[in-house]
């Protein structure tokens, strides 16, 4: 598939995730994020760095039903992207659960790439489809207000 644009990287913040929607092989539409990946170095507050970014499937390694950025941007916490629901902390760069009920389980990647300051999806198993989460799935839109543990 050709590369397609999602967005720019600066829109991409440093203590949150940016979500977006993608179909696989099977014409199934799911939610997947962007991560920075390190501190990005201003100059004059534009970004200096282009890389930096990674991207993850939208859902938690310990109920995969629950997602991480649940339509406003997953919190982050020392670089680590943070399930809201039980804790569970997952590196930016690799995608490893750090610490949390699911510890040493892995976030399923997607590839992207950086060119002139513009994050492109370049993954042969996924096209864009748009920015932001899929609207109809009420199942965790419920769930975010209910923390269970
Ligand atoms: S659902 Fe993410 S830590 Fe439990």
């Amino acid at each position: 598939m050709d590369a397609e644009r999602i967005t720019a990287l600066s829109d991409v913040p440093t203590d949150s995730t940016v979500c977006f929607r993608v179909t696989d092989d099977s014409d199934e539409t799911q939610e997947a994020i962007l991560v920075r990946t390190a501190p990005v170095a201003t100059d004059g507050g534009d970004p200096v760095s282009e890389d930096g970014v990674s991207c993850w499937l939208n859902y938690c390694q310990h109920f995969t039903h629950i997602k991480l950025d649940k339509g406003s941007g997953a919190p982050m916490r020392d670089g680590e992207v943070v399930c809201a629901n039980h804790g569970a902390y997952f590196a930016a760069d690799s995608g490893r659960c750090t610490f949390g009920p699911c510890e040493g389980a892995y976030l399923t990647d997607l590839e992207v790439t950086v060119e002139d300051g513009d994050v492109y999806l370049t993954d042969d198993d996924y096209a864009f489809v748009g920015l932001g989460p899929v609207e109809t799935d009420d199942c965790d839109r419920a769930s975010s207000s209910n923390v269970e543990f």
